[in-house]
């Protein structure tokens, strides 16, 4: 099965529509724009794009608030421009992934303005609504993962509904059968389009326990993340009930000619869990592993969370990587530090597990996070928790095109939805004129992957390594070196010519059984040449 379908060979492109390319002068990215910029992702080498959720949405969570799944939000286009798009592409051989929300709605999608209308609405069912405890508080204990209760009181018809996200995310009912039919309609409506997949939002989390039982606390031994929330969230997420459902997708996606993929936000922080939504090869395609987005940059550490996703995974279940999101902070500021040489060898991992790799766009010019003053402030998380640093507007700005006013992504003089970076340290032009430059080497790091069956299809083993160190096998013929420490490491065992490096300087070199490696500095080496 390896090395036969695109989703597994390809490096999958994240575009964050808002912050991609400008085309009308109001200072937010649209879909024109990403046509325009398609010549770009082309030149990169990239094979699809997924695009957060362009559809119709108020935006209280900067468009994972939908209020309809059939149509363009008018800023960033119509439904022309989207089939435009999808074609444009595909004549580039560039698939199109979109971002469909499952789990919640917006308070002023059509359904839930009906839902909240009265206790009889023909919507009603279709959200989660209960009655207030006797002391009139919420149902249960849930909380929200934005902070605060999970459940809202609706005054008029006297009942609560459940958001896990804001009040105005009220969340879907997933098991009323009528919504799950309203959602299979969703995707064949894109899929018919043409579009090759979903993101899906949320999907270790869209079913909800029936009873509503309260969740556990959290203890001194669970993560960070669920100390924060104070509980576990086992009965709002991960319910076994939800396989039902990504099962039902798969089943409507593999009636497709080529099928289409599903690649699922799985925000679980066990490997073990995240394994178990790819079912029996009959749920999700790809499911996110944010157990390695969130791992210490330390070569012992990575190692241990790819090894444990190969047990899990097996032969039959395909991984899929990625270092940033617009959920993140960039890697270029949480792993690397605005450290170059360590931003080079998080993008060799990416690029060379075994896997299908999701770049966040910028990544490839090392963009860093920006800091954002609480004037720009446009995530409602920063809003909410100011001034923690919880808000996602750092890792969603502006891509910087070139040194110019507007920086090539909207014309001088416009004020940009977020603020640029700097935008003459990093851009795509100069780095692009630059053979040395990050960009460079992540094209020629595409290319490589491309070209080299051993790297986008071959099997994974971790070959023994001197501390600091994580160097692997990728099918017969390739071996990846990592030095992730500030001293000099000396690989032993390797043998053959350096087929690329973090540096530049190391390609062509023959190796006659020692690998040295500067701090920071990694390199793919081919055992077949000598
Ligand atoms: C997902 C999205 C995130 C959004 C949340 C609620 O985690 O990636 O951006 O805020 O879902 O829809």
């Amino acid at each position: 099965m390896a090395g036969s379908e695109w989703w597994r060979d390809g490096v999958i492109y994240q575009v964050y529509p808002r912050s991609f390319q400008d085309s009308n002068g109001d200072g937010i990215g649209d879909l024109s724009g990403i046509i325009s910029r398609l010549d770009y992702l082309e030149w990169l080498g990239i094979d699809a794009i997924w695009l957060t959720p362009i559809t119709v949405s108020p935006d209280a969570d900067v468009g994972y608030d939908v209020s309809d799944y059939c149509n363009v939000q008018p800023q960033f286009g119509d439904l022309r421009t989207a089939d435009e798009l999808i074609a444009e592409a595909a004549r580039r051989g560039i698939k199109v992934v979109l971002d469909i929300v499952p789990n919640h709605t917006s308070d002023r999608h059509r359904w839930f303005i009906d839902a909240r209308s009265s206790r009889m609405a023909p919507h009603r069912d279709w959200y989660v609504w209960a009655d207030p405890k006797p002391d009139g508080g919420p149902p249960n204990n849930w909380v929200s993962q934005f902070g605060g209760p999970a459940w809202t009181l609706d005054a008029r018809t006297g009942q609560y509904y459940l958001h896990n996200f804001l009040p105005e995310q009220p969340d879907l009912n997933w098991w009323n059968p009528e919504v799950r039919d309203a959602f299979d309609d969703i995707y064949r409506f894109w899929f018919d389009r043409g579009v090759a997949g979903f993101r899906i939002d949320v999907a270790h989390g869209i079913v909800k326990d029936r009873e509503l039982r309260d969740n556990p606390a959290a203890t001194a031994d669970d993560n960070p993340w669920l100390q924060r929330l104070g509980q576990r969230p086992i009965y709002n997420t991960e319910r076994p009930e939800v396989h039902d459902v990504l099962r039902r997708w798969r089943g409507l996606a593999d009636t497709y000619q080529p099928p289409r993929i599903l690649l699922g936000e799985t925000y679980v922080l066990e490997v073990r869990s995240m394994g178990r939504f790819y079912g029996e090869g009959d749920e999700l395609h790809l499911a996110f592993n944010f157990t390695y987005v969130h791992a210490p940059f330390a070569a012992r550490a990575l190692a241990e969370v790819v090894a444990e996703s190969e047990l899990v995974l097996g032969n039959r279940n395909w991984p899929v990587w990625t270092v940033s999101n617009h959920d993140v902070s960039r890697v270029m500021t949480r792993w690397a530090g605005g450290d170059e040489r360590k931003l080079r060898c998080a993008l060799l991992s990416l690029l060379t597990l075994r896997g299908t790799p999701v770049l966040y766009y910028g990544d490839e010019i090392g963009m860093a996070d920006t800091p954002i003053g609480r004037e720009d402030l446009q995530d409602p998380l920063g809003k909410r928790h100011w001034p923690q640093p919880r808000g996602r507007d750092p890792e969603r700005t502006p891509m910087p095109w070139r040194k110019a006013e507007g920086a090539g992504f909207t014309d001088a003089g416009v004020r940009p939805w977020l603020p640029f970076g700097d935008t003459a340290a990093r851009n795509v032009e100069d780095q692009r004129r630059g053979p040395g430059s990050t960009l460079c080497f992540t094209r020629d790091l595409i290319a490589l992957r491309r070209e080299r069956r051993d790297l986008h299809a071959g099997r994974y083993r971790q070959l023994p390594a001197p501390a600091d160190a994580w160097v692997w096998q990728r099918g017969s013929g390739t071996t990846v070196a990592l030095n992730l420490s500030d001293h000099r490491v000396e690989v032993p065992g390797v043998t053959g010519l350096v087929l690329m490096g973090t540096t530049g300087s190391r390609h062509g070199e023959r190796l006659k059984g020692t690998l040295t490696l500067a701090p920071w500095e990694g390199a793919i080496c081919s055992s077949e040449s000598i």
